[in-house]
């Protein structure tokens, strides 16, 4: 742990030095402004050696305040502290427990420390901390991987403390998270220069669109971006795009990327995934993941010794996908969205690249969840074969920051890694994951994954909240995904998608179904076999035609755990291209390691904290 906060310290200071930005070199230190009014502003700062948050709190009240951590975001299950200035300048602060609504209980057990307390021109200030496990396992969270709800708080006076309900709200956080994004913002744009991919579209009156269109990098030599950032201009933007993904396109080999992307470059683009004006552009040529932002997710900024390429051989364009989610079907709606893509002539030490991995195609029906589960495992493969693929020349890669996505009935997410007969700790994982923050987490430890090993992309899903309904995977947000995008040096041109799919031949005999097709006219597959059956979408066949009984869940549940998989991992560059991948099959099955020490999460209180 040491050597790392030592690492991070360096990397701040080279920044530092590089841009003259970071007012402070600390990249665990977080300031954050809660309410829209901007009355509550919150400093936090991870201490690892002591394994303690510190939180200042300043809010424009002489009044109480209230702070609080919770899983859900609501009051039930949150611990909270109240705390403030009284009347004779006396400060006050107590540790409390929240059952429901009501004003909170005092806690038994006193695990936040009050370290300064001042009230001064509408103005008050409170100073506490707390441990990350303060081993209270009634009353008390832990603070871990895990996503948290900050609660807060204010009243405008002292002693009514029930009368607060006017100013709170929630805020999502990973507290642990290290930020090293250029603490002056305004600042780092006008020192860094950024390539600004702005999107505007009318879009569409239906509720899910995905749209393509070609961006040229603003470089002719090699330059390394170091950091993104998504820009809505309005929350109606905002509440309408759901996700973005950049590829990186290759021209067929001995043609300029000039003929094949420039004139398309210039048009708005066209829809994905569509039967009209469809995009093969995209699906032949820009296949290489490059960046991901997803719902919630803020920006990302790479250590320093870390960049991804761009221009490497002059000219280069990418395709940016954008996901509309348009539910309410509003006609004429014109949303605009920019990626900034922060970029250096500086070279870093090492080049990134981005692998994906899990769930093999979205819109595959191999990924269907039976109704009111509340806890279904699915599971996506990067099989060893893979691995051995894509980095059995270059040797190991070591992977450094990771988001993962699914839609709203992912509940947890973990990407297992096994080497040989052992588990080793998950790479990322949040088993209180939010689909309203898919945040990209820079790891406070490198991962090493050597060619060989497996990762295995697993999501937990709760479809209580779908009245009666299957979940299955597709486009839409109310479909299901399960991936995760994870960056790692050194990059191999190419190595960039390792996903699976459960066989179907078992599969369609545990369902029934036989075969399905894309149909374009209803965004959905349906059924083509058996006869009787035919016409139905999967998700009328699983809600009306299929006994969920427990056996059957079982053995659906039994097949997404164990079933060997069919994995693919082509390499993204198109043919011709001078490439590190070894050559070979690229599909192969993958099974779930049997007979592997596996690994846990520590027990609360005695958390490792890798
Ligand atoms: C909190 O405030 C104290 C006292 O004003 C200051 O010394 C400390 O650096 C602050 N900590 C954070 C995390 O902002
Ligand atoms: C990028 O473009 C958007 C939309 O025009 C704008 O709001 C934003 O400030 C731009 N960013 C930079 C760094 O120029
Ligand atoms: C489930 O039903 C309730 C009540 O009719 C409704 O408010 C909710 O939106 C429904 N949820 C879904 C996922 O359809
Ligand atoms: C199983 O069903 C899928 C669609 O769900 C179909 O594409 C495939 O051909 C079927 N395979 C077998 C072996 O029946």
């Amino acid at each position: 742990m040491k050597t790392i906060l030592v690492f991070q310290c360096l990397l701040f200071t080279n920044f530092y030095l590089q841009f003259s930005l970071a007012e402070n070199g600390n990249p665990y230190k977080h300031k954050v402004t809660l309410d829209p009014k901007e009355r509550y502003q919150l400093e936090w700062l991870v201490n690892w050696d002591e394994k303690r948050v510190t939180f200042n709190v300043t809010v424009l009240t002489n009044g109480y305040i209230g702070f609080g951590l919770s899983k859900k975001g609501k009051m039930s299950g949150a611990d909270i502290i109240i705390g403030g200035v009284g009347k004779k300048g006396k400060p006050y602060f107590t540790d409390r427990y929240a059952i429901g609504n009501q004003l909170p209980e005092i806690d038994e057990s006193q695990d936040w420390t009050l370290h300064e307390a001042w009230e001064r021109g509408g103005v008050t200030f409170l100073s506490f901390s707390r441990p990350f496990d303060t081993c209270d396992e009634n009353h008390d969270l832990p603070i871990t991987d895990d996503v948290l709800r900050l609660i807060w708080a204010y009243g405008e006076v002292d002693d009514d403390l029930q009368y607060h309900f006017g100013h709170r709200g929630v805020y999502n956080v990973y507290l642990l998270d290290p930020d090293l994004a250029p603490r002056n913002r305004g600042e780092a744009r006008r020192i860094i220069p950024v390539w600004n991919i702005t999107k505007d579209l009318r879009v569409p009156a239906k509720e899910t669109t995905y749209w393509c269109s070609f961006h040229k990098v603003p470089t002719k030599t090699k330059h390394h971006i170091i950091g993104f950032d998504v820009i809505f201009p309005t929350e109606l933007d905002r509440r309408h795009i759901h996700h973005l993904l950049l590829y990186r396109c290759y021209a067929p080999i001995g043609t300029q990327p000039e003929t094949i992307f420039g004139g398309p470059s210039k048009t708005r683009g066209n829809e994905c995934y569509a039967p009209v004006e469809p995009d093969t552009l995209g699906f032949k040529y820009c296949s290489e993941t490059f960046y991901v932002w997803v719902a919630g997710g803020r920006h990302i900024f790479f250590p320093e010794h870390v960049g991804l390429p761009i221009s490497e051989h002059g000219a280069e364009y990418f395709m940016l996908e954008v996901h509309y989610n348009n539910p309410n079907l509003i006609p004429n709606l014109n949303l605009r969205v920019s990626v900034e893509a922060y970029y250096t002539n500086q070279l870093r030490e090492h080049d990134a690249g981005m692998l994906y991995i899990g769930e093999w195609s979205p819109g595959a029906t191999t990924l269907l969840v039976p109704p009111n589960s509340i806890d279904y495992q699915f599971l996506g493969h990067c099989a060893p074969g893979c691995t051995q693929k894509y980095f059995g020349k270059t040797g190991n890669i070591k992977v450094f920051a990771a988001v993962q996505h699914t839609h709203l009935s992912g509940r947890g997410v973990r990407v297992l890694h096994f080497r040989g007969k052992k588990e080793l700790p998950w790479i990322s994982y949040d088993d209180n994951f939010d689909f309203n923050f898919q945040q990209f987490r820079v790891l406070r430890k490198e991962r090493e994954v050597r060619p060989g090993d497996q990762l295995i992309m697993s999501c937990n899903y709760d479809t209580t909240e779908k009245n009666g309904s299957v979940a299955i995977g597709g486009f839409g947000t109310r479909q299901e995904m399960c991936h995760s995008f994870m960056y790692y040096y050194n990059r191999v041109p190419g190595a960039s998608n390792c996903l699976s799919q459960i066989r179907t031949k078992e599969y369609n005999q545990t369902l029934g179904i036989e075969s399905v097709i894309w149909d374009p006219s209803r965004v959905d597959m349906v059924i083509t076999n058996p006869t009787q059956f035919a016409g139905l979408t999967m998700i009328e066949y699983g809600n009306n035609h299929v006994e969920w009984d427990i056996a059957k869940r079982e053995e659906i549940q039994r097949h997404h755990r164990f079933q060997p998989q069919v994995v693919m991992c082509p390499s993204s560059l198109p043919e011709g291209y001078p490439s590190s991948i070894a050559t070979g099959d690229d599909e192969h099955l993958s099974e779930f390691p049997r007979n592997v020490k596996r690994y846990s999460r520590s027990p609360q209180c005695r958390q490792a904290y890798g």
